[in-house]
C-alpha cells in the first residue's frame, strides 16, 4: 500500500496546533480544514486531468481538468470536518456518508449510516477520516467502498498508527493513504499516541 507523508511545514504547523491540548475546538475546526486543503491538494498530485480548448481573452488556447473527479466520503462524525474544505478544492466532486463508532471495548466499528452510490465502478474515492487508530474503521469503510466495485480509494487522515496502516495494508483492499503523521503507536484504550485525543470530540464536543 502506498502512504504519503505530507511533510510540509504549513501542514505540519497545523497538525502541531490540532495536538495541543489547550486549542479551543473553534480553532481545532479551523487548523484540520486548513491541514484537509494541503492533503487533498497532495493527494490530487496523482489524479489524471484532460485537456480541453478555452479562449483567454487573447487567444484560444488549451486548457487542463479533472478527468475523473472523486466521489468524497467523510467518515462520521469527525470526518464532517473534512468535508468542506475537500469539496472546496474538488468543486466538481460529490459526495457520499458513511457513519461510524467504534466500540469503547472491542475497539470495532459499528456502522450506523452509509449512504453511497450502489456501483462505484470506474470511481475513485476520496475517504475523509483523521484519524487511523486500529484500522478497524477505515477498512470497514473501505470494504464498503470495495464491494460496490470501486478499484481506487484514497483516504485522507491527519494521523496514522502503525497498527492501523499494517491493517489496511493486509486487507489486500485497493487503497493507498495520505497523512501528516504516522504516530508512534496506541495506547491501551487504542488512542493514538502522541495522537491528538478523539479528533470527534474535539470538534463537536463529547458524547
Ligand atoms: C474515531 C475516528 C475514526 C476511528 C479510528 O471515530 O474518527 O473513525 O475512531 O479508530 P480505529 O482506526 O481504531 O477504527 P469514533 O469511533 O471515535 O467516532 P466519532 O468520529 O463519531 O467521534
Amino acid at each position: 500500500m502506498d502512504v504519503l507523508v505530507v511533510d510540509h511545514p504549513l501542514a505540519q504547523s497545523r497538525l502541531t496546533a490540532m495536538r495541543d491540548a489547550r486549542t479551543d475546538s473553534s480553532s481545532f475546526r479551523a487548523a484540520l480544514h486548513e491541514l484537509t486543503t494541503m492533503l487533498a491538494y497532495e493527494a490530487a498530485r496523482s489524479f489524471p486531468v484532460e485537456r480541453y480548448p478555452v479562449e483567454t481573452p487573447v487567444v484560444a488556447t488549451q486548457g487542463t481538468r479533472l478527468a475523473n473527479p472523486p466521489l468524497l466520503v467523510p467518515v462520521l462524525r469527525a470526518g464532517l470536518g473534512m468535508a468542506n474544505a475537500a469539496l472546496g478544492l474538488l468543486p466538481e466532486s460529490s459526495m457520499g456518508f458513511v457513519g461510524l463508532a467504534r466500540d469503547e471495548r472491542t475497539f470495532e466499528p459499528r456502522a450506523y449510516m452509509e449512504s453511497l452510490p450502489a456501483d462505484l465502478s470506474g470511481i475513485p474515492v476520496l475517504v475523509l477520516d483523521p484519524m487511523l487508530a486500529t484500522g478497524g474503521s477505515l477498512e470497514h469503510c473501505c470494504r464498503l467502498l470495495a464491494d460496490r466495485g470501486c478499484t481506487d480509494i484514497t483516504v485522507l487522515c491527519v494521523l496514522a498508527a502503525p497498527a492501523g496502516i499494517e491493517r489496511l495494508r493486509r486487507s489486500n483492499l485497493p487503497v493507498r493513504l495520505v497523512t501528516a503523521s504516522i504516530d508512534e503507536g496506541l495506547n491501551d484504550q487504542m488512542f493514538i499516541v502522541p495522537g491528538l485525543g478523539d479528533a470527534g470530540d474535539r470538534q463537536f464536543g463529547g458524547m
